[in-house]
């Protein structure tokens, strides 16, 4: 790591999201993109020369090996996420790896574990943490605003019937299940940050309906919460009605937000959204937590609880039957 300077960043995955990602490394002086790697090395061309990097790569494993980095930003599909965590770490370099953290609960436990014996930072960009409308909703509910929270209901509906728009989606050896790893990741994160609390226990039920997809693409997952509280996540990409939002019901009053408005009591608050969506916010908080040598937001460790209730789902979804946490 380096004392001064900035932090060289070599990308795994140069796809869509990572463009993203680019975006906002390019407004943070605190980063330099030095070099990237994908399997379609024009991708990874085009870029490099985005990013004003000069190495690439179509094999991860010789990026880390024969480029000079202080970190990776993992953007591959979700069964590829953990594999390079974990040799980045033991080539001492940080991780920012996309949403979801992995698909098995032991892979993320592998990368935790690489990450604290090499003394490196994994973090999770679970970007919706870094976004104003939501952090003035945690703040609400933390200052009592609806006093003690019993009930959460986000929901993430759409309708899309041709294939997924990347291949990969639909194939379960790359997603682990789009639905339930892809939006579930951000679902399930957002009610347990918001709450402060973890699943005790869960029951997902889940309709394969669109043929394209290979997978549960309408999916109920109802949890016990360690406050006490329960909440239901609810993702279909067979509704006509589109939904994207997310209530809280406390014993005193209940919120709801969706986008900027957040309807609270009587109230309607405007939060906007900031520029580059929190991904800036996000990347700002890894660099931070680099120079200052502490777990960053949604840190690995962190993110674990919301692996947890996903691995439960799974094995919901899969058993039909309840899941307590403490099986996992
Ligand atoms: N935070 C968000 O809101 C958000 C939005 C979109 C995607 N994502 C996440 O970002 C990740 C990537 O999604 P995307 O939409 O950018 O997908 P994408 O298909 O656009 O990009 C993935 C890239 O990874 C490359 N790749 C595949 N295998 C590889 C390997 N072994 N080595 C190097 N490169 C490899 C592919 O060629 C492709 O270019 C996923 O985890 C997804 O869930 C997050």
């Amino acid at each position: 790591m380096p004392a001064n300077g900035p932090i060289k960043v070599g990308f795994i995955g140069c796809g869509g999201i990572a463009g993203g990602h680019l975006t906002s490394y390019k407004t943070l002086p605190e980063f330099q993109v030095v070099a990237a790697c994908d399997i379609n090395k024009q991708r990874a061309r085009d870029f490099a020369e985005a990013a004003g990097a000069e190495a690439v790569f179509t094999d991860w494993r010789e990026m880390i090996r024969n480029t000079e980095l202080d970190a990776v930003d993992i953007c591959t599909p979700h069964t590829l996420h953990h594999e390079p965590a974990i040799v980045a770490a033991e080539a001492g370099l940080h991780t920012i790896v996309e949403k979801p953290m992995a698909t098995e609960l032991a892979h993320c436990d592998a990368m935790i574990e690489a990450a604290d014996l090499n003394g490196v930072i994994v973090m999770v960009a679970q970007v919706l943490r870094f976004r104003d409308p939501y952090i003035e909703t945690r703040r609400l509910i933390d200052e009592g605003r609806i006093g003690k929270v019993q009930n959460v209901i986000r929901r993430r509906w759409s309708f899309v019937r041709e294939t997924a728009q990347d291949p990969w989606a639909s194939d379960p050896s790359l997603a682990g299940g789009w639905v339930l790893y892809g939006f579930g990741s951000h679902a399930a994160d957002l009610i347990l940050w918001l709450t402060r609390s973890e699943a005790n226990s869960v029951f997902a039920a889940g309709r394969k309906i669109n043929p394209h997809w290979n997978d549960y693409d309408d999916i109920n997952i109802q949890i016990e919460l360690s406050n006490g509280a329960m909440a239901l996540q609810s993702h279909s990409i067979n509704s006509r009605t589109s939904a994207w939002d997310c209530t809280v019901i406390g014993t005193e009053d209940s919120l709801y937000i969706a986008g900027d408005k957040i309807i609270v009591g009587e109230d309607e608050l405007h939060v906007p959204l900031q520029e580059f969506n929190g991904m800036r916010e996000q990347l700002a908080e890894f660099a931070a937590a680099i120079r200052e040598d502490r777990e960053p937001e949604a840190s690995g460790k962190d993110v674990r609880k919301t692996m947890v209730l996903l691995e439960a789902a799974k094995i919901s979804l899969r058993e039909g039957r309840i899941v307590d946490a403490s099986e996992m």
